[in-house]
């Protein structure tokens, strides 16, 4: 063991590095090698054990000493060059979160994926065909409006639904079809709390044989259940858009209230979330599909409505702002 002592003083006294964690590691901590020694101290014969320890113990105050002269250095180095406090934590820019609608989009694409929708998108700049024509909006409806529609030409505006959407998807693709259509929408609008020039909706589409009313509900149903949980009813509303027949709307119970009545219910118990009914014919027949033996229902909601029902809040503006003390609060949503 004096051989080992001796051999530990000469690597001390070698040793290279003006790192003092370094050093500690080496000859320190718990697994150092002053520490092996002392491990094996214990087997020492007793005779031996006197004259042992003392040596041993000079040796862990000589790297205590040669320790505290690295750390000395280190600190001299560290106020020479300015550097206030090595052993600060860094400063860490905190880590971002996942916005509040990419995470309700990404629930709502999961949620019909489960049973068996697959996911598509279309472009956000659209011609008078797949925006209106083909959805058998008539001539003078006034969504064509510059009012209520950004125009980027005559006959070319940005989309202000997801349905144009279902038109491309059915000249493409060969019937039948199951599927949802997430994007970003545009509006000719004032923006306040409730209502912004640019949103986002996502439209499901579903073409096949036999295909009726009593599927519609039964898979909106699904849907609300699963968003909003379990004890959620649902009610469908008689409604117009020139691309279903017949059409509806649907609310569900409050999630807020529970369906008691509350401001974000207007006391009514019930919110309204989406638009839905099943593909008018001729919608079906500009597509080149033969509504006598086709048909299909399609629905469309605004991401941010189911948004601002699950997390409660009040006012769009917030989806936009980009303020991070709104944003962060979705750290672990
Ligand atoms: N496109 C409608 C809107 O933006 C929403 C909608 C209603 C979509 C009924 C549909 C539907 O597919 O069947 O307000």
């Amino acid at each position: 063991m004096i051989n080992d002592i001796d051999q530990i003083i000469k690597e001390m006294q070698d040793f290279a590095s003006d790192r003092s964690e370094e050093f500690k590691l080496k000859f320190l901590s718990k697994k150092g090698k002053i520490q092996e020694l002392f491990d094996e101290f214990r087997n020492v014969r007793p005779e031996e054990k006197k004259e042992l320890g003392q040596r041993l113990n000079a040796l862990k105050n000589m790297a205590q000493a040669r320790f505290a002269e690295l750390q000395a250095k280190e600190q001299q180095f560290f106020t020479a060059s300015k550097i206030e406090d090595m052993t600060r934590d860094v400063a860490t820019d905190s880590i971002g979160s996942i916005h509040p609608l990419t995470l309700v989009r990404r629930e709502i694409c999961d949620i019909f994926s489960r049973i068996g929708f697959t996911v598509a998108e279309g472009p956000e700049i659209e011609d008078d065909w797949h925006l209106f024509s083909a959805l058998n909006f008539p001539p003078e409806h006034p969504a064509r409006d510059m009012q209520d529609t950004f125009f980027v030409e005559k006959d070319v505006a940005l989309r202000t639904h997801t349905s144009s959407v279902q038109i491309r998807c059915l000249e493409k693709e060969s019937v039948p079809v199951r599927k949802i259509f997430p994007g970003r929408v545009f509006r000719n609008e004032a923006i306040s709390a409730r209502a912004h020039c640019m949103f986002h909706q996502v439209e499901g589409l579903y073409v096949d044989k036999n295909v009726s009313f009593k599927d519609l509900k039964q898979v909106l149903l699904y849907f609300a259940e699963e968003m909003f949980g379990p004890d959620t009813k649902i009610r469908l509303r008689p409604s117009y858009f020139p691309f279903t027949e017949p059409s509806a709307e649907m609310d569900v119970t409050c999630s807020i209230c529970g369906g008691k009545g509350c401001n974000i219910c207007k006391n009514s118990g019930w919110v309204e979330i989406l638009g839905c009914g099943m593909v008018d014919p001729n919608v079906l027949k500009n597509c080149n599909i033969d509504p006598s033996i086709y048909s299909g229902y399609a629905f469309g909601m605004g991401i941010e409505r189911i948004s601002m029902l699950k997390y409660n809040t009040n006012d769009i503006r917030l989806y936009f702002d980009n303020d991070v003390r709104f944003l962060s609060q979705f750290k672990n949503a």
